[in-house]
């Protein structure tokens, strides 16, 4: 009897893992706490989320994520081995993982990403980049030979990529994403409104109002703070509408990486795309109105994938069932033992 097959989608800010054929289990916070002096896990995925900004100084919160890459080995070593143990039981055989890398990475970052998934209890393990996964979660046929633009906008990057025949046509990766807006949020209360918010506070207003449009109907939530002349509590109120102006510029930055990849892409290629059209996917495809934004700025059709922040998790868990999908990118499952021996 075979292991059970973990998908793996290890972002900048969520943990996605899917049991193949019983769906996603895991949705977590891409966090981890650690003891500052002896390097004790104290708490993974939601409770070390709950932590950050309020830690003492005993307790290391870090996301080991950052602009899609791994930052922090250790920590992703261990988070890694936690689900895998959560997701396995107490299974004899070892689980068959695919985990997702952002495109465009280097063969050295692939092995290592595999190479940490084998440490932390996969049998073997393979990767697949994420604009591919996404296409695949968004329901595209991605074997199918018409280009499709996938938008992905995680919460530290934005990757841009075209899709066809089950393979990535061209791809680029902006630094503008979820976490950039909660930056622009944050700066918007300090200068604003005279008050300091924390990213976790940011990133809530921006779920719970934000928007990439002028609202039709406007929403305002109040956020609490710190006075930054008095250093006192505080609570202000944010709308849509402030969320939209002061994001605006960074949405722009996406326009305009858009545009570029669209410029360096073959007339054939801008053809399919016309006709395609745009999808985004990722949780910043859950704001409020990015579809029409693309689309108006764009002139070119654009949508929000179903559940966009599942896309590439479900992407990674079909590619167990089509393998076709890996073997026509090159990605291999290699065990911990293939990938020492190719180091040596
Ligand atoms: N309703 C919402 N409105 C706006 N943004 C949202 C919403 N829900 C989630 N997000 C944002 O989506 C981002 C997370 O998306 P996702 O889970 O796709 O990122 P990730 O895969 O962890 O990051 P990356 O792909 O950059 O490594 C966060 O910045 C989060 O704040
Ligand atoms: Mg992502």
């Amino acid at each position: 009897m075979a292991g059970i097959k973990i998908a793996f989608d290890f972002g900048t800010s969520t943990v996605l893992a899917a049991v193949h054929g019983r769906g996603v289990k895991i949705k977590e916070p891409s966090v981890i706490a650690y003891d500052t002096f002896d390097d004790r896990i104290i708490a993974i995925g939601r409770d070390a989320y709950r932590m950050i900004g309020k830690a003492p100084d005993s307790i290391t919160v870090v996301r080991p994520v950052r602009e899609g890459t791994v930052y922090d080995y250790d920590a992703v070593e261990h988070m890694l081995r936690h689900y895998i143990q959560k997701l396995c039981g107490n299974r004899i055989f070892k689980p068959e993982v695919i985990i997702s890398v952002p495109a465009g990475v280097s063969e050295l970052e692939k092995r290592t990403v595999a190479e940490l998934a084998t440490k932390s209890g996969a049998s073997k393990a393979c990767v697949i980049e994420e604009p591919l996964a996404a296409a695949i979660g968004a329901g595209v046929d991605i074997h199918d030979h018409t280009g499709v633009l996938i938008v992905d906008i995680g919460g530290g990057t934005t990757d841009l990529a075209i899709v066809t025949g089950g393979c990535i046509a061209v791809s680029s990766s902006l630094g503008v994403a979820g976490k950039t807006f909660d930056e622009d949020i944050c700066r918007f209360a300090r200068r604003e409104k005279d008050t300091v918010i924390g990213d976790v506070t940011a990133e809530s207003v921006k779920k719970q109002v934000g928007a990439a449009k002028f609202p039709d109907a406007e929403l305002a939530v109040r956020a609490v703070g710190k006075d930054y002349l008095s250093k006192l509590p505080r609570s202000i109120e944010i709308s849509s509408t402030d969320i939209f102006l002061c994001i605006r510029e960074h949405l722009e930055q996406i326009i305009e990486g858009i545009r570029l990849l669209l410029e360096s892409t073959q007339p054939e290629l801008n053809a399919d795309i016309l006709t395609n059209g745009i999808i985004v996917t990722g949780g910043g495809a859950m704001l409020r109105g990015i579809d029409e934004y693309i689309q108006n700025r764009l002139g070119l059709r654009t949508r929000c994938a179903e559940e966009p922040e599942l896309c590439v998790v479900r992407g990674i868990d079909r590619a167990f069932s089509d393998r076709k999908i890996l073997s026509d990118n090159g990605y291999v499952f290699k065990s911990y033992s293939d990938i020492k021996d190719f180091e040596e």
